[in-house]
């Protein structure tokens, strides 16, 4: 037998039997004539000591880091216990030892507070994934797949695996391509989501699908993103938007029970895409602290029956909020007692060019009950407090208060908001806080194009009281300064996001299920009827043998894992990443490929 135990096992109920461990020496201590050594394995470190009459033998054989060694010896109690490891009450007195394989001076300390940067981590991966830190990543995920596929077996779903060379299904993306030999000229394209198939599925009956999938998307990257991730992948037929909220609901709740030990019992609140954007700036709200924005002034085109405050901000010669297209405001609290140097800092952090802002006010509610502001020359203190009011500012307060163009201006106090959050420690890793957004629009004016995108995907369905709308409007756009104004922008899709602690983890909706539905969308997306039949024949086709109403849901799988394990990198949690170019550093891929192989493959590469 090569080993009796692993390295993380032994207990103080093993003393005096003989054992045999295998593993990588992860420390040497050498004390006179004595030796310890740390051996690591995937289940724990184990303490070996080598007596006097072993100096010879690692005199000859003297051992590394990350040699590779099986020992045999007898375990004993430990005088000096480590309490910090499971086995730390034990020591293995070792008799006799090979080493299997001798290691190299790894680049880096193989612990979990490791010298290694970044780039030399990924380069060399295999090492980085011996470290503690990163396995746990990895047992973490793997529970999240055990819990996910045990909630959705006993739910009657079915794991149907889908092709990877396919035809390109449309997410937004671009797609990754790959030659074909044998059809010269020709490419797939990787699957961006495997949509269309699963939608197939439901016409040929198999009404509850799922996969956990790896999708392709050649897009730019971020913490959140990668070129290749998986996605827990589901659809369901005979179904409404309800029904599938409550199916998931159900999948992260198991989720959060079997893998965090959480007890999520609540139901998930709801919430619509245009109380986000008012409420939040913020299409994926962070809703563990409720800091909702106060909208002082609107822009005039959108959020038609929101109330704003404007009356109480503009009129006072303070050209930034007169001029603004709009003003919006957050009330941090604890802070009215800021310094100058801190407000300073603030203003410099929304001028960052990531930001964008010109400035940044402010109103301190100071806790005597006076009110100070960095607009002390336009408006008196009877009217900061009144402005203060309209903020739900309490006592104790610091109002931040931004002003300027729609988009930049609501974008960046969202990013405040969670900036502020984030230091006074609202953010909490270990608390989670999920929510439903609804009801978003179904399309997105697609600037540089003057034409509509799905602002989900081409199959999702608007909603029933809005299909009129789509066919009886003609979808060009006139004027492309007022599409807000056109009807199309009002639609709204039988569409929803799942959020976790402001991220989107998943993502679904209600499909067209008929042809004629779906032909009109895909006109309303600019495509002509040929371009429609020549990429999605085979989905119109299929609409037309009785498909059956349906729906579905995909989750960022990597996402959700590595918010549940306390990140907000999904790389930490992927065995072998790209990094954010999207290279593979320890491949060293992409890469150039051989002549003979484009030659074979009929492409002519063009880069220098
Ligand atoms: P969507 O494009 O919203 O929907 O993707 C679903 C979820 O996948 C995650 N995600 C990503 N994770 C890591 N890296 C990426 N590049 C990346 N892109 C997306 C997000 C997102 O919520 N076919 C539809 C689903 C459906 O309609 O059923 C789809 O793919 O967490």
């Amino acid at each position: 037998m090569f080993r009796t135990h692993t390295c993380g096992e032994l207990r103080i109920n093993s003393v005096n039997n003989e054992v045999t461990l295998a593993g990588w020496v992860q420390t040497i201590r050498k004390f006179g004539a004595i030796t310890f050594v740390d051996l690591r394995d995937r289940y724990g470190i184990t303490q070996l000591l080598f007596g006097e009459e072993l100096n010879q033998q690692l005199d000859t054989n003297p051992l590394g880091r990350e040699f590779v060694l099986q020992a045999t010896g007898t375990v004993h109690e430990r005088s000096n216990k480590n309490s910090n490891i499971p086995t730390g009450d034990v020591e293995i007195i070792v008799t006799s030892f090979k080493i299997l394989n001798k290691s190299a001076v790894p680049p880096f300390t193989i612990q979990d507070d490791t010298d290694g940067g970044d780039d030399i981590r990924m380069k060399y991966r295999f090492l980085d994934l011996r470290r503690n830190a990163v396995k746990k990543n990895l047992e973490l995920r793997y529970a999240v797949n055990r819990a996910t596929r045990n909630y959705l077996h006993q739910q009657g779903f079915m794991d149907i695996e889908t092709p990877f060379l396919i035809k390109s299904t449309p997410e937004g993306a671009r797609d990754f391509v790959v030659p074909s030999r044998m059809n010269g000229g020709q490419f797939y394209a990787l699957p961006q989501s495997p949509q269309t198939f699963k939608q197939l599925l439901m016409v040929s009956g198999y009404d509850r699908y799922y996969q956990i999938v790896k999708c392709f998307r050649d897009e730019d990257l971020r913490a959140d993103r990668q070129p290749e991730f998986t996605q827990i992948d589901c659809e369901m037929a005979f179904v409404e938007q309800e029904d599938i909220l409550n199916m998931f609901e159900g999948l992260i709740k198991s989720i959060f029970k079997e893998v965090k030990g959480i007890d999520y019992t609540e139901k998930v609140p709801r919430m619509t895409w245009e109380d986000a954007m008012w409420n939040y700036g913020n299409d994926k709200p962070d809703i563990r602290f409720d800091w909702k924005l106060l909208n002082l002034k609107k822009p005039s085109s959108v959020y038609t029956n929101k109330k704003d405050s404007s009356e109480l901000i503009t009129g006072a010669s303070f050209g930034v909020f007169d001029n603004a297209e709009t003003v919006v405001a957050i009330a941090v609290p604890g802070c009215s007692d800021y310094s100058r140097k801190q407000t300073d800092e603030l203003i410099e952090w929304v001028k960052r060019p990531q930001i964008g802002m010109g400035g940044l006010a402010f109103i301190k509610c100071n806790k005597d009950g006076t009110y100070k502001s960095s607009m002390d020359k336009f408006f008196n203190e009877e009217k900061l407090k009144a402005i203060a009011a309209a903020c739900n500012a309490s006592t104790g307060d610091l109002v931040l208060i931004l002003a300027g163009a729609e988009e930049r201006t609501r974008k960046a106090i969202s990013e405040l908001r969670l900036e502020m959050a984030e230091r006074l420690g609202y953010r909490k890793k270990e608390e989670f806080k999920l929510v439903w957004v609804l009801d978003f629009p179904l399309f997105e004016y697609a600037e540089d194009e003057n034409r509509w995108v799905a602002r989900h995907h081409p199959f999702t369905s608007p909603k029933p009281s809005d299909i009129e709308i789509m066919i009886s409007n003609d979808p060009a756009i006139e004027n492309a300064a007022e599409y807000l104004k056109h009807p199309y922008a009002n639609i709204k899709a039988n569409a929803y996001d799942m959020v976790l602690n402001g991220n989107e983890i998943g993502g679904g909706s209600i499909r067209i299920f008929q042809r004629e539905l779906q032909e009109k969308m895909f006109a309303a997306l600019g495509m002509t009827k040929e371009e429609s039949l020549h990429k999605f024949s085979f989905l119109l086709g299929a609409f037309e043998y009785g498909a059956p109403p349906h729906g579905g849901i995909a989750f960022g799988f990597d996402r959700l894992c590595a918010i549940l394990g306390g990140s907000e990198s999904i790389r930490d949690f992927i065995a072998f990443p790209k990094n954010n170019a999207g290279r593979d550093v320890m491949l060293d891929a992409p890469s150039t490929i051989d002549e003979k192989q484009l030659v074979e493959l009929q492409i002519r590469s063009t880069a220098k």
